[in-house]
């Protein structure tokens, strides 16, 4: 009984450690996915560290959704970078697909909503 009562308590203990790890790691990855992301440490951006900026627009055509990869290739480490939706409904998301930060490189895939058109802004610092 007292045995059972332990192992019980453990596999419940093992459980919560493993849910609230996995969650802390997709804390981290969380912000290269959404309608805007800003990845890295953006707290300075001088404009000359500015390496790529990208301006992705597209009309909607019904019933599809409309998509772009932006690909960047560079010499420096990239530490910031931000997508900003310019749409105020059905934006559609971004999500970082390759490289990002602390790489010198980035591959950044945008969708529109179905049916919806989108307008993404991107801009890349590295140094
Ligand atoms: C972010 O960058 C700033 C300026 O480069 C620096 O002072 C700060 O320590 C950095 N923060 C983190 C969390 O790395």
């Amino acid at each position: 009984m007292t045995v059972k009562f332990f192992s019980l308590t453990i596999i419940v203990f093992a459980t919560i450690v493993c849910a609230s790890s996995s969650s802390l790691t997709e804390e981290k990855v969380e912000n290269v996915y959404g309608p805007s992301i800003t990845d890295g440490n953006c707290t300075s951006t001088p404009a000359n560290e500015l390496v790529y900026t990208d301006h992705i627009e597209k009309r909607f055509i019904p019933f599809y959704e409309r998509s772009e990869t932006s690909i960047y290739y560079g010499d420096k480490i990239i530490y910031c970078i931000k997508v900003k939706n310019l749409r105020t409904s059905n934006v559609g998301h971004a999500k970082i697909i390759g490289g990002g930060v602390e790489h010198p490189f980035a591959r950044i895939y945008t969708e529109s909503a179905r049916s919806h058109g989108m307008d993404f802004k991107i801009y890349i610092y590295a140094k």
